[in-house]
Order: structure tokens, then sequence, then C-alpha cells
């Protein structure tokens, strides 16, 4: 049978604090069994970026894992991946920079990452590369003469034309991208952007199945959902739910109703907008003032950029003037907490939760909005707000959908969600998790390497 190999920018090897590739962990769990091989960053800097991976065998799982220096950290993670291509992924059109050198260190590290990875590989092994901080890898591996399948899934939405010819090199990368054999998207909106992109900045039209040839190689374009192993996660939050850190949390509400959202500390994720909703909630309708208490928890993240630091001074100060506007002696409406906390322990939190608030601005998918929806008790769930730019919304059509943007229907929709009746919270609720467990983290890898399984067998590079 083929050896799997993973490439992603972050590798969560057991026992690192790597909490950042978590939910690329929990998408793949199923499909990176004993003798497959994860290749990536190791999180850590050095003075220059290593040639040779270092190599750790856990649970018959390799890890190769590279140390970077610090110039390529800068150009490539801090600039080219997260202040041109993230911003522009996420539609945030006025944040992306675009710097030379970003770009010329961003092609580096993917020649490196191609480079330390070539000699690791086996002649059936299938490799499957994840998101935009590795968009040209595919053509460097064949550029070293690397035949094996290649596979690419992007794990943020992508943007049309109009958007993405913004991109100086916008040709170049996504002619890089083509040498790979299957693309794949989490939404049929981010696979017709991309197959748009592709006939708008190469002048070539995808066929109906989205495939097309490229430099004589046939090019699937596929959309395979990114998900979770609901059975595991709603077995965790029941566990979780009776354990000491929801316990706690459940007696210090005094009864109250409990609100939550998690989210990495970041622009594409809406916080400040979520609570400004908070505030029209509980001014439009007081009788929820001391009902209810919103638990945020937002773990920071990539704090070297100036619109991350930003964002967090602009949040506290968001939560800072409700928290002062509206508490009284014995409650406060917002717990604000500015730290990762565990998945296990946010399984039991949301099982509590009578409302799950996800409202991103965009958003690849949003894995917290599914954990929600898995972790509820379906006699007794609690209700979804979901931003309909987030991948999810287009399989939870059933959650209260909202635009992020429009912080009194956000406050609707959570007023709403707190008085539904039993009744309604059980039917939507029943037909969510139907929807999650048909696209489960296991059907997403089935899909995605049945493509790549089923690709005609690539020929060498022709120029
Ligand atoms: C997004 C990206 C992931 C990334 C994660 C955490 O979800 O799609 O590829 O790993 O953010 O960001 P970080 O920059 O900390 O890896």
């Amino acid at each position: 049978m083929a050896r799997l190999v993973i490439v992603s920018n972050r590798v969560p090897v057991p026992g690192d604090r790597n909490p950042a590739a978590g939910g690329l962990a929990v998408a793949l769990a199923d499909a990176i069994t004993p003798g497959s091989l994860w290749f990536g960053w190791s999180g850590a800097r050095a003075t220059a970026t290593a040639t040779r991976p270092e190599i750790r065998t856990v649970a018959g799982i390799t890890f190769a894992t590279l140390d970077l220096g610090e110039t390529d950290y800068r150009r490539y993670y801090s600039g080219f991946a997260n202040s041109t291509l993230y911003p522009l992924l996420l539609f945030r059109l006025g944040l992306v920079s675009f710097r030379k050198e970003d770009y010329v260190g961003y092609r580096a590290v993917n020649r490196a990452f191609a480079a330390a990875l070539a000699p690791l590989l086996l002649p059936d092994d299938i490799i499957w590369i994840h998101d935009y901080h590795l968009l040209p890898l595919g053509l460097e591996l064949r550029a070293l003469g690397v035949t094996q399948r290649i596979g690419f899934f992007l794990h943020t939405p992508f943007v049309p034309p109009a958007l993405f010819s913004v991109l100086p090199r916008a040709a170049e990368l996504l002619e890089a991208l083509c040498a790979c054999d299957v693309i794949g998207f989490h939404t049929e909106d981010y696979r017709a952007a991309f197959c748009d992109c592709v006939t708008a900045i190469l002048g070539i039209r995808p066929n109906a199945d989205g495939g097309f040839l490229h430099r004589k190689r046939l090019v699937q374009v596929i959309v395979a959902p990114v998900g979770i192993d609901v059975g595991s996660f709603t077995a965790s939050a029941t566990r979780a739910a009776t354990g000491a850190a929801t316990t706690g949390l459940v007696q210090s509400l005094g009864g109250r109703q409990l609100a939550v959202s998690v989210d990495r500390l970041d622009y594409a994720k809406g916080l400040p907008n979520r609570i400004h909703a908070l505030d029209h909630l509980l001014s439009r309708y007081p009788t929820h003032r001391k009902r209810i208490t919103f638990l945020q928890i937002a773990a920071p993240s990539r704090e070297e950029l100036g619109h991350y630091r930003g964002l967090r001074r602009e949040l506290d100060r968001a939560v800072g003037d409700i928290n002062g506007r509206y508490s009284e002696p014995d409650w406060t409406p917002i717990r604000h907490i500015t730290r990762p906390v565990r998945r296990t322990t946010l399984a039991g939190f949301h099982r509590r939760a009578s409302l799950g608030v996800v409202t991103p601005f965009r958003d690849g998918m949003n894995l917290v909005a599914k954990e929600y929806v898995a972790a509820q008790n379906p006699a007794d769930p609690g209700v979804l707000v979901l931003s309909r730019f987030a991948g999810a919304a287009e399989e939870l059509g059933d959650a209260l959908i909202v635009n992020p943007y429009d912080a009194e229907e956000i406050a609707e929709a959570m007023h709403r969600g707190l008085l539904m009746p039993l009744e309604e919270r059980q039917a939507r609720h029943a037909a969510m998790l139907a929807r999650i467990r048909a696209s489960s983290a296991n059907r997403f890898c089935e899909r995605f390497l049945a493509a790549l399984d089923g690709a005609p067998e690539p020929t060498p590079e022709v120029s």
C-alpha cells in the first residue's frame, strides 16, 4: 500500500506544545496511520533554515521537521504567508501588504522544504500538501524530479479573479499550484472561484468536473469539506461535562444561561463585532441582563504582526467597555479568556452552553461550529448562531445564519436562540448532526485520497 506523506507548515508532533496544528491533526487523524510521514516546520527558529530535518517516530508515525532561520521566518511566515496571502484569501484586501523580499523568502522556504523532503520519499508515496504557506511546494518537488502523486488542500477560502489578480505574482503562483494532481477546497464556492482564476489568469478553462490539462498533466479540482470525528467528540463532551472544569464553570454561573465563542484571536473571526452584538442584545432586550454569561475564549495568534496586536487591544477595550457599562456587583456579562484552552475542556463548555456563537467575517470551514453541534445533548441541545461566511454554513443551514458584519442581526439571532422552544432546537440540532456525521474527518480524508489515488500516474514534468 502506498505510504501517505503529509506536508504542512505546522506539524503536531505528539508531546510538543504546538496547539496551532490542532485542527489539522483532528482532520487527518484517520488518514495518518502508522507508517505515514508528516513533514514541515518544527515551530522553532534558528540562525539559518536547517537543510536536514530532525526525524522522530512516535507511535509508528514519522515526523520530519525543519527549523526556520529568523530571516526566512520573517519573510515566509510573517511576511508573504500571513501578511500577503492570508488577508487576501480571507477577503481583507485593505490588510494586504506586499514586499518583494517576502515573496523571494516564501519561494526560498518552499524550495528548502522540497530539498529536505525529496530524499525521504519512496517511489509509491502519495504526497498531500496543506494550506497557503505551501502553494508552490508541488512545483518545487517536481523540479527535483519527484513524479509521485501530489495533492494540495487549501484550508482558507479562495477568492474570485478580481481579488486574486491583485496579488503580484498571481499567475506564477497559480501555475506553481497546478503542478499538483489534485487540488481540494472546502466548498463549491471556493472551488468555483479557483476555477474562475485559472480561466481568467492562466487562460485555461476547466471542464464541468473541474479538471483541466496543464503542461500535459491532468489537474483535478475537488470539493472535500473538512470535518471532525463526531462520535469521539460527543463522547469527550459528555465526559468533560461532568469533569472539574465544566462543573466549576456551571456552578459559577448561578443558574444563568451560557453563551460560548471559541476562536483564534484573528481579524477574520469578527471578534469585536460579536462583542458589539452582545451590547445590542443587552440594550435592546434588558431581560437578558443578569440572565446570560458570555464566555469568549480567544487564543492569541501571530502576535508579532501589528494587525493582530491592534485587534487584541481593540477587543480588550470593547470587552472592558461592555463589562463596565452592564456589570452588576454580582454579574459580569463577558468572561474574556485570551489563552488557549484544551479541546477536551472546551467540549464540556460547549455541551453546557445554550448558545454557540461563531461569527467570523470569513473562514475556510470553522470546525468549532461542528464541534459545538457534536457536543450537544440531543435531548436538550443549544442553538448555533453561525456566520454565512464560514465554510461550515454550506452544511449547517439549520443554524441561525447571520451576516457577521451586522451586529444587530447577530443580537437578534442570539435573542431568538436563547428563547427557542425545545422542539425547534431538537429539530435543528438533529439536522445539523446528520450533516456533520456525513462529512466527518474520515470522509474528508477518504474523498481527497480517493481522488489522489485515482489520479493518472504522473509523467515527468514537461516544460
Ligand atoms: C489557519 C490556517 C492554518 C494555521 C492556523 C493557525 O487556520 O489555515 O494553516 O495553522 O490558522 O495559525 P498559525 O499561523 O499559528 O499556524
